[in-house]
């Protein structure tokens, strides 16, 4: 029998190039070794981490020990899906891990972890990508070109009807109408384009969600339910409070015209406060972004085939959208330092947004200048 030599050393080859975090964890629960996916992932050296408690560094919302043990006494390998898993650095993201026994040592247990596709896209969405970005500028530069001549069409139309009859009326109506329509998309475009920078104080969010609430009642969300789950103990976020209020407006536009589609739906307001989640900025240190507000409906989810798009710009499922609604949203989550997610199954949609508390000084700020 010969026996081929591979002219690599294949496992460790293997190890190194493997594109998910993977870990070995020894009898006691200590990180035994981490390929460096997973030192990306985690954001530390392997060196620094061998017999670190792994579930020190990890936090996966499950009973990992349990699964281990199961793992090991039954010498079968195990898998849990859609676990959020935090590692101090950032906002929890969604994975499905999968755990195995090593053959030739059942003390030690294999560990891999894979992001799910919606987690990735998430990272994608908080910044408008250039061509995204070069895309408004173009659509910006036609809105201004189109609308002038608009305002000559539907002139012309107006002066058309008055010597028409009734049935002949209808159409010039209709020209108007739907001129209309069109100036109203375009202005939204161009509104996009224009957003100014935030100008930011110390803010309510409940002030901010209220608004909102409020405005959505008495509009497009009239046939809604909308239920508060706040706590209302959260302290002030630092944020432009009309550009916030937006942020809210659009996220609960979306839900109801997604979950109202039947006749009515609930949407969900939820506010709570998580200190674990941070952020990490390419310059400077994790920032926390412990204020959580989310926007929940029981609405059909969002459509699989713009699932991975929808924070850019122009991207709809609907037949009137302009989808721009969350591509706003990104941005002006964005100039806020904050974060944005999505979860979404039919039935269950969970837009969370992530901000940061207005520091001591920021507060102490806004009372001197009030004065
Ligand atoms: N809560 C939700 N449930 C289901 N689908 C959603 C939800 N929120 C957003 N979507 C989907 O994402 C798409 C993009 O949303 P976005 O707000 O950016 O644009 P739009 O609502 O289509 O248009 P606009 O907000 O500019 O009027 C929507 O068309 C819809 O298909
Ligand atoms: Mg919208």
């Amino acid at each position: 029998m010969t026996v081929y030599r591979s002219p690599y050393p294949v496992p460790g080859v293997i190890w190194a190039s493997l594109p998910a975090p993977a870990f070995l964890i020894d009898g006691a629960g200590r990180f035994a070794a981490i390929n460096p996916a997973a030192e990306t992932f985690l954001n530390v050296s392997s060196k620094s981490l061998s017999g670190v408690p792994a579930f020190d560094r990890l936090h996966i919302d499950a009973p990992m020990d349990e699964a281990l043990a199961r793992a090991r006494a039954n010498q079968s390998p195990l898998f849990i899906n859609d676990v959020d898993v935090t590692t101090g650095e950032r906002p929890p993201v969604q994975c499905n891990i999968q755990i195995a026994p090593m053959h030739d040592n059942p003390e030690i247990v294999l560990l891999l972890i894979s992001p799910r596709e919606i987690a990735d896209r998430l990272g994608r969405s908080m910044h408008v990508t250039s061509a995204a970005k070069s895309a408004i500028g173009m659509a910006e530069m036609l809105a201004h070109e189109i609308k002038n001549p608009l305002a000559g069409i539907t002139g012309a139309a107006q002066l058309l009807s008055m010597g028409l009859g009734a049935e002949d009326r209808e159409l010039t109506d209709l020209i108007v109408e739907e001129t209309r329509r069109i100036v109203k998309l375009l202005e939204q475009v161009e509104q996009f384009g224009n957003l100014r920078p935030p100008d930011r104080r110390p803010v309510n969010i409940h002030d901010a969600l209220d608004r909102a609430r409020k405005s959505a009642l008495v509009g497009f969300a009239a046939n809604m339910t909308i239920v508060e789950d706040y706590d209302p103990s959260l302290p002030a976020t630092y944020a432009d409070p009309d550009q916030l209020m937006q942020v809210f407006l659009n996220l609960i536009k979306n839900a109801s015209e997604a979950a109202g589609r039947s006749g009515g739906g609930t949407i969900r307001l939820h506010s709570f406060y998580d200190l674990s989640l941070r952020i990490r900025h390419r310059d400077g240190p994790g920032k926390a972004l412990p204020l959580q507000v989310e926007v929940i409906d029981d609405g059909p989810g969002i459509p699989a085939a713009i699932a991975n798009d929808i924070f850019e710009p122009f991207v709809s499922g609907r037949e009137n959208g302009t989808g721009l609604g969350l591509a706003l949203v990104s941005k002006i989550i964005a100039d806020h330092g904050g974060w944005i997610a999505v979860d979404s199954i039919p039935g269950r949609t969970v837009f969370r947004v992530s901000l940061p508390v207005a520091s001591k000084e920021q507060v102490h700020a806004a009372k001197q200048e009030s004065r």
